[in-house]
């Protein structure tokens, strides 16, 4: 799989993916995760990515011009599944969409600023528009690397134990049950008695009826 993530501030991006599952993602030719900075693509002497709103109001607009020039560069060289803009008036990012997503070959993911990227570009090149949640970052950088993580490790052959991605919280609508490890008590708390008796079938059992439990505390939406 490929993401091609389109940014003006790479250097955010280049943390989240050069550690952990997703450095060995890619480290194992699983995914390769290319970033490239608007900017470049910029034709203007001061090489703005950005303009004022025709209109007025406060904040400014990502110009088409770039991001065009972008897209239209990436596209000449393969062809996406989707093309997805970061956006807080996006579809509500599920577990769904990412096991969908992880399907895909060749994914383009665009992260707006200011106000948000010219309307025209929405209309022209994205197929898929995205939000990690009811709340407003300072740009899609943030976002584009939640989408990606959640996606790349569902990549088989990323995650090394490839049930641990089938037991995540909501791959069956079920938050995970609590989860425990050595010493068998801690500061008076012990590890429930199941959990030490090697009963697999009472520990499934259990595990089952505690996330059941929790989700119904927690998440009773998720139950409906
Ligand atoms: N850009 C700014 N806020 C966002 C959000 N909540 N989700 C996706 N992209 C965003």
């Amino acid at each position: 799989m490929r993401i091609d993530i389109l940014t003006i501030l790479p250097q955010l991006l280049e943390g989240p993916f050069s550690d952990s599952i997703m450095k060995r993602a890619q480290d194992k030719g699983l995914v390769e995760i290319h970033l490239h900075n608007i900017r470049d693509y910029s034709t203007n002497k001061h090489k703005n990515v950005d303009d004022y709103q025709y209109g007025g109001g406060a904040g400014m607009v990502m110009s088409c011009e770039p991001i065009a020039a972008l897209i239209d560069k990436l596209q000449g060289e393969r062809k996406y599944d989707e093309i997805i803009y970061m956006t807080p008036d996006g579809e509500l990012l599920e577990q769904d969409m990412s096991n969908t997503l992880c399907l895909q070959e060749n994914i383009l993911i665009l992260c707006g600023h200011y106000k948000g990227v010219d309307e025209r570009i929405r209309q022209m090149y994205i197929t898929k528009e995205v939000s990690i949640g009811s709340y407003v970052l300072s740009g899609g950088e943030l976002a584009a690397a939640v989408l990606t993580d959640s996606i790349v490790r569902l990549i088989p052959g990323v995650l090394n134990d490839e049930t641990s991605a089938l037991t995540d919280s909501f791959q069956d609508n079920l938050l995970s049950p609590p989860v425990y490890t050595r010493p068998p008590e801690f500061k008076g708390m012990k590890v429930p008695d199941v959990l030490l008796s090697g009963d697999f079938k009472k520990i499934e059992a259990w595990r089952e009826k505690e996330a059941y439990q929790r989700t119904k505390d927690r998440r009773p939406d998720l139950l409906q």
